[in-house]
């Protein structure tokens, strides 16, 4: 049936051209060439995006194309969508392509820290605020997730420098980072005078440990018990045995009972003399060093725990 057909068109078709008669009907269908697959990169809110389909038409007439969405419409970003073109020729017949449309986002959001933060604090640990990050809705309408590495308000060792680093990505993966510096100081130590009768001995661990000790000349004694060692870690005087923060004048006139057992608490002549400042030196390394005395960490092991580091002050 369907070759009969066909076959009686194609009889007509080659009748009616022999003859060169002007109304020929159309059957065939117009040619259609959609652009290749177009990738836009973007850094706007949307683009207008365009193209050019060709059509041809055995008719020779050029046939009318129409595409939905139609060219020169605005495209958000980011997007994707398909192009469907239709081309249609005087007698009705037509012919679809199809391609798409990318629309990417390549802007990365926009993101702004708050202030550096510079605290001094007596604290060893503290909660550490800051501002308000300014991070604007991105170029594809929605706000960025942002992340921070330190959120404000965390609890924070002192001293210590630490980079906060702040990042902001949109949906498209983009990313953008800042970043606020904190610093935590500890307040410097106030420094007591030394004994009178006696000297301080101090030597800086590092910028936020002090190390001290105090010696009485041998024809004194302490009015009080002093600690074997002075600690001043976060800006306050620390006695690591509980007793007075404050070390002792050597206002006791000695009788043969020393109220310290070890005779490293004990200096002969005047610590101004070279030879009595380096035995008071030495004190300082042999009271550190004495794990019966103060505990370990604070020495062993630490080449800055030697005998030159050590500051003499004479009461
Ligand atoms: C689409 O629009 C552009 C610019 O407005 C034009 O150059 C192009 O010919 C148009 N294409 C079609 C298929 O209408
Ligand atoms: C040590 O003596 C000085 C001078 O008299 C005084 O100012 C200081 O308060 C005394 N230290 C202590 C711990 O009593």
């Amino acid at each position: 049936m369907m070759l009969i057909v066909v076959l009686i068109c194609f009889i007509t078709f080659v009748n009616q051209s022999t003859l060169g008669q002007a109304s020929v009907p159309d059957y065939e269908q117009p040619k259609v060439q959609c652009p290749d697959d177009i990738l836009i990169n973007s850094k706007g809110r949307s683009e207008i995006v365009s193209w050019k389909v060709i059509a041809t038409d055995n008719s020779g007439v050029t046939p009318t194309i129409s595409c939905s969405p139609k060219n020169g419409t605005s495209m958000r970003v980011p997007s994707h969508d398909i192009v469907g073109c239709e081309a249609k020729d005087a007698a009705g017949n037509y012919a679809h392509c199809f391609f798409s449309i990318d629309v990417k986002d390549v802007a990365p959001p926009k993101i702004t820290c708050p202030p550096d933060v510079n605290i001094v604090s007596d604290k060893s640990q503290l909660r550490v605020n800051y501002g308000r990050l300014e991070v604007p809705e991105d170029n594809d309408g929605l706000p960025p997730s942002v992340y921070c590495s330190r959120q404000s308000g965390a609890m924070t060792s002192n001293p210590g420098q630490y980079t906060i680093t702040c990042t902001a990505q949109d949906q498209s993966l983009n990313t953008a980072s800042c970043s606020i510096k904190v610093t935590l100081t500890s307040p410097k130590c106030k420094m007591f005078p030394p004994p009178i009768n006696g000297a301080l001995a101090c030597n800086d661990l590092s910028a936020s440990l002090k190390v001290c000790t105090v010696s009485c000349n041998e024809k004194y004694d302490f009015e009080y018990k002093p600690a074997h060692a002075y600690t001043c870690p976060y800006g306050h005087w620390v006695n690591l045995f509980g007793g007075r923060t404050r070390w002792p004048n050597c206002t006791v006139k000695s009788n043969s009972k020393k109220l310290m057992k070890d005779s490293m608490f004990y200096y002969k002549g005047n610590p101004k003399d070279p030879a009595v400042t380096q035995q008071i030196q030495q004190n300082w390394v042999g009271i550190l060093h004495n794990v019966n005395l103060v505990p370990p960490y604070l020495c062993i092991g630490k080449p800055e725990c030697k005998a030159s580091n050590v500051k003499v002050i004479a009461g």
